[in-house]
């Protein structure tokens, strides 16, 4: 019986079990790589300015995508609660996905013109000043440091070796653009384009 052979010999078995689970992944995921929706920016999509950008990092040093995700799935809590569901297209600059996974605070994927700077300043100075019930951590480290602008142009260039449509002038221009600004100010100016794409605030 030829059954019986997979039956006795595990490795068989292994090799049978992993053809058949991926089959559901594969079925899943292969099409994305062909659909438009999935592989073309939405209308309207630019990469992230250089401070932008320097603020990004800074959010990932701070380890932000700790306790906030960016990734609004569609449902209707969440759509009710942070807007627009995220699509594929709007995230296709970021190297890496800032998507996250635990939400110890909101989702972040729309804050973008929800709050003044002034208000994010404070916020992130002292959360408590602005959110009383706030159990976020303070930053005020980000008031005094300053952005290490000679690192920019390297890290757009890294982003257009991976398909971000940074331009030769982008990259020449990108350390004069970071010189002197303040980590909190970078930090706010990501902040502050996040999904704002779609929704046009
Ligand atoms: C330990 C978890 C934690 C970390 C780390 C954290 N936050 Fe928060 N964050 C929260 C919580 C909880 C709230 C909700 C209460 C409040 O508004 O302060 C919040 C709220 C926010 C809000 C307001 C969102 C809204 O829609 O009202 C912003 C913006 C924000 N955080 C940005 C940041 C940034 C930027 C960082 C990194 C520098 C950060 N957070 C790190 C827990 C965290």
């Amino acid at each position: 019986m030829k059954h019986e052979k997979v039956e006795k010999n595990v490795g068989l078995m292994a090799v049978f079990i992993a053809i058949a689970i991926s089959f559901g992944g594969l079925v899943e995921i292969v099409p994305l790589f062909f659909l438009k929706d999935t592989t073309e920016p939405v209308a309207g999509l630019v990469p992230l300015t250089p401070v932008q950008l320097e603020g990004r990092d800074i959010y990932i040093r701070e380890g932000c995508h700790n306790c906030h995700s960016q990734m609004i799935r569609p449902l209707r809590a969440e759509v009710e609660r942070y807007g627009e569901f995220t699509q594929a297209g709007e995230l296709i600059y970021n190297h890496t996905f800032q998507w996250g996974s635990k939400r110890t605070g909101p989702d972040l994927a729309r804050v973008g013109g929800r709050y003044s700077d002034e208000w994010h300043k404070a916020h992130l100075f002292d959360p408590r000043s602005v959110v009383p019930e706030s159990n976020m951590p303070r930053f005020n480290w980000l008031f005094e440091d300053r952005v290490k602008s000679a690192k920019t142009p390297n890290k757009l260039r890294a982003l257009q070796r991976l398909g971000v449509p940074y331009s030769t002038e982008d990259i020449a221009t990108a350390a004069q653009q970071t010189e002197g600004v303040k980590e909190i100010d970078a930090l706010v100016a990501y902040l502050q384009q996040l999904g704002t794409v779609i929704t046009g605030r």
